[in-house]
């Protein structure tokens, strides 16, 4: 394998040579590491066992990046985009069964062009959320977009899952703010929301990123917010029986607030060996007003979370994300190198009915019992404009009935092998699975998780059969999807029936069984 590897990458090198392509890096390379792990968050893909890429490919421009697919393509390499880097399961940088593999990294393509006057944006799928966020704050004080809070996300992964923010009660998900799209497809044509066809536009907001070709760039909708906000973190410390009651609380209050408030709940896992061990909790915090309305509705709904005035702090849009991002200051948002590299594991779950308070003292219990300083569950409240756009609208299927998501997460800083927290992790999702949505349980596409099944691909352009779509339907497809699974096979038969962009948990097509 590593001779084909060798071999296709010397294609790979002369094909790119010829088209103007010249910022590339084979493993011989002194650049190639450096570039390789320049956007790996999760250092469990790093490790020398997982297969590297037989070279990672810096396009600079629209037509670097189409002959990048199309020489990766001709040198019978797997393609693996990557704009951000930060997939829970490093998939934009590794592939199944060590097939050779070419990465195309977009972090070369991050210009973002706002245009205040129609409240929109073309940003490249390479620019991070915190580039596009600078970018749109600094136009105006009273515009922003509604995705994720780390600033190093790549808007090509985020946007292809849905994106999740702190404005996503108000204004929805990320992809539900795509106005357009640039797409390259397998055979290097260049498509737009006219010429890529109804299915493939609504499936590339939504039904994961590596599965339709490759998005160059994203016309987005800015949003309108005040130009002053309020943001708090609200901790809290006390017996089980405290934290596991103000959560109870939360899932009545959080998903039911006014569309301006987003309540979130953050549990730290570890705490506690004995029983009377303290444990703690707290709430993220940001309302679209002034801290006085905030305060005021505060206090009427939540009461039991006794929220401090000198809790809360008035800000602007642009520095309650460089805060949310952990931050010192909004100028350091569009910094790709900051946020840190760890090993972690995540999954997710959605919970459709309030958990009985007795359930809850349960919960948080277990979490006492898990890594201290090590993982943590965060609940994201949904409804409001969540909950109005329709299950079909987009590929992201947990709209009106799902109260909130769950996130789960373990992280670890040595390599010890992952038994210990995975393993901790697993057993947490199996503890949590009475108490979750069923039939199916769903997840969240951009919380990755290859437990819940992977395709088995064992060339460079993966294939088709009933039996791997049957699979996937069965499995990710129903967690992720739901019914929207069927209409993304359809989307991904007409846009990419070779399967050349596939990866453990890509759609499949169906072609010719
Ligand atoms: P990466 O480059 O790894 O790509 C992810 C997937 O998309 C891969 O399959 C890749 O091939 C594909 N892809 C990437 N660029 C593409 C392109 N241009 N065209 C087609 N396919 C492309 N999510 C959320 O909704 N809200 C949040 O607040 C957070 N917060 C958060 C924090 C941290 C620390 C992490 C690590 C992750 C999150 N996420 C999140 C999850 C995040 O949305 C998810 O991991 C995204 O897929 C990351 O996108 P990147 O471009 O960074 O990843």
């Amino acid at each position: 394998a590593v001779g084909a590897g060798d071999d296709a990458a010397r294609n790979l090198s002369s094909c790119l040579t010829s088209h103007g392509v010249t910022t590339f890096s084979l493993p011989s390379s002194p650049t190639y590491a450096a570039l390789l792990n320049s956007s790996i968050r999760n250092l469990r893909f790093a490790l020398p066992g997982v297969g590297k890429p037989a070279a990672v490919v810096l396009p600079s421009s629209k037509h670097g990046l189409r002959a990048a697919v199309l020489c990766a393509r001709a040198a019978a390499l797997a393609v693996r985009v990557r704009s951000g880097g930060h997939s829970y399961e490093g998939l934009s940088y590794t592939t199944e069964n060590r097939v050779p593999f070419a990465v195309i990294d977009l972090a070369g393509l991050s210009r973002v062009r706002v245009d205040g006057g129609s409240a929109t944006a073309w940003a490249e799928a390479g620019a991070t959320l915190g580039e596009l966020y600078h970018a749109v704050g600094t136009s105006s004080r009273t515009l922003a977009f509604p995705a994720g809070s780390c600033s190093t996300i790549g808007l090509g992964g985020i946007v292809s899952g849905g994106g999740f923010g702190l404005l996503s009660r108000k204004h929805g998900l990320a992809a539900d703010n795509v106005l357009d799209a640039v797409l390259i497809d397998p055979s290097g044509n260049i498509l737009t929301r006219d010429t890529m066809g109804d299915d493939v536009f609504w499936a590339i907001r939504g039904g994961g990123g590596g599965s339709w070709g490759v998005v160059y760039a994203w016309k987005l909708r800015l949003v309108p917010v005040p130009d002053t906000i309020t943001v708090f973190t609200a901790s809290r410390t006390g017996p089980v029986e405290l934290v596991a009651g103000l959560v109870h609380r939360w899932q009545f209050v959080g998903p039911n607030l006014p569309d301006d408030f987003y309540l979130s709940v953050y549990l730290p896992t570890g705490g506690g060996s004995s029983p009377d061990s303290n444990v703690s909790v707290s709430f993220t915090g940001q309302v679209l007003g002034p801290k006085r309305r905030a305060m005021a509705a505060l206090r009427r709904s939540f009461p039991e979370l006794g929220l401090a005035a000198s809790e809360l702090a008035e800000t602007s849009w642009l520095d309650a994300t460089a805060q949310f991002a952990g931050l010192a200051t909004a100028a350091d948002l569009p910094d790709r190198r900051l946020g840190s590299k760890q090993y972690s594991k995540g999954k997710s779950d959605y919970v459709r009915s309030p958990i009985p308070l007795h359930t809850m003292a349960g919960i948080v219990r277990y979490l006492a019992t898990g890594p201290p300083e090590g993982g943590c569950v965060i609940l994201d409240p949904y409804g409001g404009a969540m909950a109005r756009v329709g299950s079909g609208a987009t590929p992201f299927p947990h709209r009106a009935g799902t109260l909130y998501g769950v996130q789960y997460q373990v992280y670890w800083d040595e390599d010890p092998g992952e038994a210990a927290p995975v393993g901790w992790l697993r057993s947490l999702h199996a503890f949590m699975a009475p108490h979750v949505s069923r039939a199916p349980r769903g997840a969240y596409v951009n919380y990755l998780d290859l437990d819940l099944g992977v395709n088995d691909w064992t060339v460079a352009a993966g294939g088709s059969s009933e039996a791997a779509v049957a699979h996937a339907r069965a499995s990710w497809g129903a967690a992720y999807f739901g019914d929207n699974f069927d209409r993304l096979v359809r989307a991904k038969t007409a846009v990419d029936p070779g399967n050349v962009f596939n990866n453990a948990q890509s759609i499949p097509p169906l072609v010719n069984v």
